[in-house]
């Protein structure tokens, strides 16, 4: 058997899981997405999960149900711990409402290698862009269980990370993120 601890010394890295968490239309996946560009191009070798994407895939059985949302996040969680015996940094950009499903990933994952970070949008901000047009049909009723507006999203307490991203470019956002994991994934002088 070949342990994680050597994959991650061939990788030279040491594997997390960034755990984006934030309302729909916070910028998480901008987020993930500008951040596996810079690790990428630091020579870290990462893998981004996200929401819209995966629940097209393996979570395509999945609606926005309590339920459903607990076992999207566990589905991703485990994938998540893959990633991580193999040594990869994973990006995960998921809504993850609520404080019990975070917990929950976070116990699957462990809790020395799961890094959770906030990305705090205003909800009223998340509106106003609106990218996908679902706040406009939440309102009107055609999404019930649509985060922020009929469901609940419950903003961590003690996240590892909390970024406002009004007021800051996306490099200044992403920055941060990497000025936090950084000294975590590095291994010797990379
Ligand atoms: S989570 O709550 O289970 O963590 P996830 O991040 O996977 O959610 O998926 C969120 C994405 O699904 C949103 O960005 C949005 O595009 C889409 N979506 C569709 N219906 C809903 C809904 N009722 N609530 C939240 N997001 C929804």
């Amino acid at each position: 058997m070949i342990s994680s601890k050597e994959k991650e010394g061939l990788l030279q890295q040491k594997a997390i899981v960034i755990w984006l968490t934030g309302l729909s239309g916070a910028g998480k996946t901008t987020l993930a997405e500008a951040l596996e560009k810079k690790l990428f191009e630091m020579h870290f070798i990462t893998q981004v999960l996200d929401g819209d994407i995966v629940r097209k895939g393996i979570n395509s059985n999945l609606g926005f149900s309590k339920e459903d949302r607990v076992e999207n996040i566990r589905r991703i969680a485990e994938i998540s711990k893959l990633l991580l015996n193999s040594g990869i940094i994973a990006i995960n950009s998921f809504i993850s409402p609520t404080r019990d499903i975070r917990q929950m990933a976070r116990d699957i994952i462990g809790s020395g290698r799961f890094i959770e970070v906030f990305v705090d949008t205003p909800i009223e901000v998340c509106e106003k862009r609106d990218i996908k047009g679902l706040y406009k049909r939440a309102r009107a009723g055609q999404l019930p269980n649509f985060t922020g507006v009929g469901a609940p999203f419950e903003p961590p307490i003690q996240p590892e990370l909390a970024i406002q991203t009004v007021g800051f470019t996306i490099d200044e956002s992403v920055n941060r993120i990497l000025d936090y994991i950084f000294p975590i994934i590095k291994i010797k002088d990379k």
